[in-house]
């Protein structure tokens, strides 16, 4: 297979990162998680105790920030943070600090820097639209609010947080809403994006959809 770039995007609990991962595993092709980047540098600002509008110390934070991705597991500065970016805490406050113009540059050129040797699928906001505006496919997930967040709630139960629903519903909205609404990349569907609504898709139907259109092997 020559090189490809598959953008995946679309607003928090549609499903993009576990698509994603196992598209990528079918298609032996590396995975990016563009939203662990945005968390990463979250986690460092929370950390250090830093104001979100303190722009300067984050910008200077994000500039120094070593982020890998090795298997299933994200590496900030060497320290193994993959659960630790997951934390109710870092959710509510990355959609803040991704607002930031010089952190987007900054991580965008990241992101392009994985994807230029090699073949990638990446999920996030912004990356059909900005990242990888000549990606070869784009995808754009949506699904209803009540589905999104019970899969969130999944998602905090398993790192052994427990989060009523009304309070996941509350803070997809806040942030879906900060995403859509800010100046610099807002999440859009691209143009040229297939949307797939997987509101009442599994897991597997979505991984297939997306390898069919890519694959060509649609019947
Ligand atoms: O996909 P996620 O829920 O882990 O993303 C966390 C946040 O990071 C999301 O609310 C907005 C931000 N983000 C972004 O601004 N641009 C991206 N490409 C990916 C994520």
């Amino acid at each position: 297979m020559d090189k490809i770039i598959v953008a995946i995007d679309g607003p928090a609990g549609t499903g993009k990162s576990t698509t994603a991962k196992i598209l990528a595993k079918k298609l032996n092709v590396m995975y990016i998680d563009s939203g662990a980047m945005y968390r990463c540098i979250t986690y460092l600002v929370l950390k250090n105790k830093i104001e979100v509008n303190d722009t300067k110390r984050i910008i200077n934070l994000t500039e120094n920030a070593k982020i890998e991705f090795k298997d299933e597991s994200v590496f900030l500065n060497d320290e193994d943070v993959t659960n630790e970016i997951r934390t109710i805490e870092v959710t509510n406050k990355v959609s803040t600090v991704s607002k930031i113009k010089e952190v987007r540059k900054i991580l965008v050129d990241k992101q392009r820097e994985y994807a230029k040797e090699n073949s990638v699928i990446m999920d996030g906001r912004d990356i059909g639209t900005v990242v990888f505006p000549d990606a070869d496919f784009k995808f754009f997930l949506l699904c209803d609010l009540k589905t999104r967040a019970i899969r969130r709630q999944q998602d905090f139960n398993d790192l052994g947080q427990k989060i009523s629903l009304d309070k996941i519903i509350m803070e997809i909205k806040k942030r879906d809403d900060i995403d859509t609404k800010r100046a610099e990349s807002p999440l859009r569907k691209a143009k040229d994006a297939i949307e797939v609504d997987t509101t009442n898709m599994i897991i597997e139907e979505q991984v297939d959809f997306l390898f069919k259109k890519i694959t060509n092997t649609e019947v």
